[in-house]
C-alpha cells in the first residue's frame, strides 16, 4: 500500500505533492475554457451590479467582493465575509442564478415571470444559501436538497426566504443524485455542484479580483516571489474555479494547495489514484464525517479533477480539532469568525510557510453563522 493511501485510510493528516503538476501553458492547452469565459462572467456580474446594489447590503456598488487582509507573514482572503451569502459559494451560486435569469430574459425581481421556473440544487449548506437567497430575490421558485451534514440554521434561513428545503439522510453525493432527477421535470433547472461550468466561472472571477487587491496592497508576484494559495476543498468546484482564475492571471507564479478533512479526502483520493469521481472515501473505509460540513464530500467532482488535477501543487488533509483550533485562534487575533471548513487552509499554510513568496489562506465561510451557533461550536 502506498504511504499516501495508508495515511488516508488511517485518517492521519498528510501532505501529497502532486507528481503530475505541469506548467499552466501545457495544462491550459487541454482545456475548453479560457480567459474569455471569465471575461463573460465578470461582464454579466458588472451588468447586474446596479440591481444588486439596490437589493442587497454590503456590496461595493453592486460588486460582490471580500476583504483581503495581512496577518504577519500571512495574508487572508475573507470570503467568509463576502456580502449576500457569506461564503466562497456566493461567487459561483450568485453568478449561476443571474446567468440563468439573463438567459430567460425577464426583469430581475419580476415574480410573476420567474415563479414559472424552479431552480433545484443539492448542497451541504453554503451553495444552497447562495442559490436560495439570490433566486428568491429574483423571483424564482427554489428547492434545496440538503445532506445530513447541513446545519439546522442554514435550513431555517432558507425556509424563511421561501425556499423549499428537502432533507436527506445520506451524504452530499446522495443528495446530489436525487436532486439531479428533478432537472428532468418541466421548467426546472438543476444546478449541478459536481459538474457546472457556470459555477466554475463564477468562482474563477476571484482570480482577477485578487490580482487587483494584491496590486493595491503593493504585493508583487514574480517567479522569485510566487503566490501560494491555500483553498479548503469539498467537491472541488470552489477551489478549482478560484485556482483556474488565479492561473489565468499568474500562470506558473501561483501555487494552489487544496485542503480536505482527514475523514473526507475525496479530491486527493481521486487525483492520486487517477480515478477522479470513480472512487469514494467509503471505498477506503472512511466515514466522511467531519465538523467541516462544507467539506464533507465523499466523492470528488470529476469535472474539476480532470481539468485542474495537473495544476494543483499539493493536497493536504487536516483533522477536526485543528480546524476548530485555527478558527478560534483566528477569531481571537482578528475578530473575524470562520466556520470550521473555512479554517482548513491554515493547516496547509503551516506546511509551506517556509517557501519564498506571498502566502494567502482562503477563509471560505462564516459571517452568516448565527451568534448562538458560534457559541455552541466553541464549546
Ligand atoms: C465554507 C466552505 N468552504 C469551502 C467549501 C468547498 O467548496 P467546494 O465544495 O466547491 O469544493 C465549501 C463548500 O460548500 C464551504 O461551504
Amino acid at each position: 500500500m502506498s504511504p499516501l493511501l495508508d495515511d488516508l485510510r488511517r485518517a492521519t493528516p498528510t501532505v501529497w505533492l502532486n507528481p503530475n503538476l505541469t506548467s499552466w501553458r501545457s495544462a491550459q492547452a487541454d482545456l475548453e475554457y479560457g480567459r474569455i469565459d471569465i471575461d463573460d462572467a465578470e461582464a454579466l456580474l458588472l451588468r447586474h451590479a446596479p440591481w444588486i446594489a439596490e437589493h442587497f447590503e454590503g456590496t461595493d456598488h453592486g460588486i460582490i467582493e471580500s476583504p483581503f487582509i495581512q496577518r504577519g507573514s500571512m495574508w487572508v482572503k475573507l470570503d467568509s465575509h463576502l456580502p449576500i451569502s457569506g461564503s466562497i459559494k456566493a461567487r459561483g451560486g450568485i453568478y449561476t442564478v443571474l446567468k440563468l435569469a439573463d438567459d430567460l430574459g425577464g426583469p430581475l425581481g419580476d415574480q410573476a415571470f420567474y415563479s414559472r421556473y424552479r431552480i433545484t440544487v443539492a448542497s451541504t449548506g453554503n451553495l444552497g444559501l447562495s442559490i436560495g437567497i439570490m433566486s428568491a430575490a429574483i423571483g424564482f421558485r427554489v428547492e434545496v436538497h440538503m445532506s445530513r451534514e447541513a446545519k439546522q440554521w442554514k435550513k431555517d434561513m432558507l425556509r424563511e426566504k421561501g425556499c423549499v428545503v428537502v432533507e436527506h439522510e445520506g451524504d452530499f453525493n446522495d443528495a446530489v443524485a436525487i436532486a439531479r432527477q428533478t432537472g428532468k421535470e418541466p421548467d426546472t433547472f438543476f444546478v449541478d455542484d459536481e459538474n457546472s461550468a457556470d459555477l466554475f466561472m463564477g468562482y474563477a472571477v476571484a482570480g482577477r479580483r485578487l490580482k487587483a487587491q494584491l496590486e493595491r496592497s503593493g504585493v508583487e508576484v514574480t517567479p522569485e516571489s510566487p503566490l501560494h494559495v491555500y483553498l479548503p476543498c469539498g467537491v472541488g468546484g470552489g477551489p478549482g474555479g478560484v485556482l483556474f482564475g488565479l492561473k489565468t492571471e499568474f500562470e506558473d507564479n501561483v501555487h494552489g494547495y487544496f485542503v480536505e478533512p482527514t475523514h473526507a479526502p475525496s479530491m486527493v483520493l481521486g487525483l492520486a489514484t487517477g480515478r477522479y469521481d470513480d472512487i469514494a472515501v467509503a471505498d477506503i473505509g472512511l466515514d466522511g464525517i467531519t465538523v467541516a460540513d462544507g467539506l464533507a464530500v465523499g466523492r470528488t467532482s470529476g469535472f474539476v479533477g480532470k481539468r485542474m488535477g495537473r495544476s494543483v501543487t499539493a493536497c493536504v488533509t487536516t483533522d477536526d480539532a485543528t480546524m476548530l483550533r485555527d478558527a478560534e485562534r483566528f477569531f481571537h487575533s482578528s475578530g473575524y469568525y470562520l466556520e470550521p471548513s473555512a479554517a482548513a487552509g491554515f493547516t496547509a499554510y503551516e506546511q509551506f510557510a517556509h517557501l519564498p513568496g506571498t502566502h494567502v489562506v482562503w477563509a471560505t465561510g462564516g459571517s452568516m453563522v448565527p451568534e448562538q451557533e458560534r457559541l455552541s461550536s466553541a464549546e
